[in-house]
């Protein structure tokens, strides 16, 4: 057989087929602040995000520390990637490191078009942003630690025993 035909056999017949899209994902992200943000700024901000969020369904939050942002997003991958793209397009901030990235079987933060707090814990702002924390194990369907940790502080910055 000539290797021109053995690559078309090899074409014809892959034996790794690109994995499925996920129907929901989610990206979580740190930046560092362009410069210093004040109230209004995080208004204008949260009003301009939720009103694109709410119309393609995206969902999520967003922590502040003063200088640095971490957020959180879960969508259908193309609303993450419209959104990404505003994001990636702010001048309110740069540096913009994206530490996880994957399937989700469902929303953690569904009632949410963008909630927002702001942290003061320092440990745990740190904590949070400890990448080994967002590696996900490709043989055990459990959310990762990240994850689990940041739903933990959520609800504990929204009053939830
Ligand atoms: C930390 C951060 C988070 C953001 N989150 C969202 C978001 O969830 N959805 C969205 O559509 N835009 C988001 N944006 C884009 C802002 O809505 C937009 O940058 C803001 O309205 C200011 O616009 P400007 O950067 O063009 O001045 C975000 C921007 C920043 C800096």
């Amino acid at each position: 057989m000539t290797p021109a035909a053995a690559g078309l056999i090899i074409n014809r017949f892959p034996t790794r087929l690109p994995p499925p899209m996920p129907e929901l994902q989610y990206i979580a992200y740190t930046s560092t602040a362009s410069r210093p943000i004040v109230d209004a700024d995080l208004r204008y901000l949260l009003a301009d995000a939720r009103h694109f969020n709410a119309g393609v369904d995206l969902t999520g939050i967003l922590l502040f520390n003063g200088l640095a942002f971490f957020q959180y997003l879960e969508g259908t991958p193309k609303a993450c990637a419209a959104v990404m793209a505003r994001i990636r397009s702010s001048s309110l901030h740069h540096s913009i490191y994206e530490l996880s990235c994957d399937a989700v079987d469902g929303r953690r933060f569904g009632d949410w078009r963008m909630g927002c707090t702001w942290v003061d814990d320092e440990a745990r702002w740190l904590a949070l942003h400890d990448p080994s924390l967002w590696t996900t194990r490709v043989d055990n369907p459990a959310p990762c630690e990240g994850l689990a940790l940041l739903t933990g502080f959520w609800e504990a910055s929204m009053g939830v025993p």
